[in-house]
């Protein structure tokens, strides 16, 4: 099996980096070698190389920043999935792709599953959409991964290593009590991703075709930012207060979810994994971290 994997220096690229060379032989890019706004080299690329799976961890993530960029949004996040989908099938090669909570409008009460109707805010969210209708609508071997709130302790840009930050300059901390969802560690992902991959592998193509398409994988239960904001401070015993906040004192060019937890209860029984928690994944991750 040869895989090739875009967005290798991303949180999840950089884990996958990991995880995937025990099913075979990586070749991981970097936007720098394959950019995903550039239509036609990205298509170059696709087709120069030999690959039998390509997983893409590359997104346009920054969610307030794609307000004013919505064009290089919709290049990455649309219409490069897009053109991988295409190139995938040509060749009759697997492709996992991810997605997002955020395709949801938060206003379900328990976790949303992959037959529940997307109805995104913001441009972000909707190019994560438009990417995921454009992989179905070319169909194949295809395999979309939402997953939601991922984390990484090698990388700065994610909640639990702000939160860190935070309290290592500031004696109280503020967290609001109205966004809530299932924090993901990357690490984890990663390797649920390659497990899951090692099972299509076994499993055979005629497996594949009937299995692939859309499946949520986020840790098993549910939380909000102020909950999750106190469990880092007290299991990091950090000298900070945490204050209850609302979504709305903090002014954002773009609405959140309230509410997008993910079910991964199809993930699991279809690959026969167990999916932990967002406390086990966040033990883990703090335990892992230098
Ligand atoms: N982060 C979250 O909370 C979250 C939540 C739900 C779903 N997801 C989804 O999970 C997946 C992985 O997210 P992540 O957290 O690992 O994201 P990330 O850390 O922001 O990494 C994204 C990667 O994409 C690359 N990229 C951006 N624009 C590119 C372009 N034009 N050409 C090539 N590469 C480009 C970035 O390259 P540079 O390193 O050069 O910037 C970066 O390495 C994405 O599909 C995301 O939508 C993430």
């Amino acid at each position: 099996m040869r895989i090739l994997l875009l967005g290798k220096h991303g949180q999840l690229g950089w884990e996958l980096q990991q995880t995937l060379p025990y099913l075979g032989e990586v070749v991981a890019l970097s936007r720098a070698e394959a950019d995903l706004a550039q239509t036609d080299s990205l298509r170059d690329v696709l087709n120069e190389l030999a690959w039998d799976a390509l997983v893409n961890a590359a997104a346009y993530t920054a969610v307030d920043r794609a307000e004013t960029e919505a064009d290089a949004a919709r290049q990455v996040n649309s219409n490069a999935p897009r053109i991988m989908a295409e190139e995938a099938k040509k060749r009759n090669a697997l492709f996992l792709h991810f997605s997002t909570d955020y395709v949801f409008d938060g206003l379900k009460s328990e976790p949303y599953c992959e037959t529940d109707t997307p109805n995104p805010s913001g441009i972000y969210a909707r190019t994560k959409l438009e990417g995921e209708r454009a992989i179905q609508d070319i169909g194949g071997l295809n395999f979309i991964f939402r997953t939601s709130w991922v984390y990484s302790m090698t990388h700065k840009d994610n909640f639990v290593a702000k939160v860190i930050q935070w309290a290592s300059r500031q004696s109280e901390l503020r967290a609001v009590t109205d966004q809530t969802a299932c924090p993901t560690w990357a690490r984890a992902l990663a390797e649920l991703t390659s497990l899951a991959l090692f099972r299509i592998m076994q499993m055979g193509g005629s497996w594949a075709s009937e299995h692939c398409g859309m499946y949520h994988i986020a840790s098993a239960d549910f939380v909000n930012r102020y909950e999750l904001t106190r469990y880092i401070v007290q299991r990091l015993n950090l000298p900070v207060t945490v204050k209850p906040a609302l979504t709305q004192e903090f002014p954002s060019p773009v609405s959140r979810p309230a509410f997008s937890a993910l079910s991964s209860t199809r993930f699991a029984q279809t690959f026969n994994l167990r999916v932990p928690g967002w406390r086990e994944m966040l033990d883990l991750a703090l335990d892992a971290s230098p």
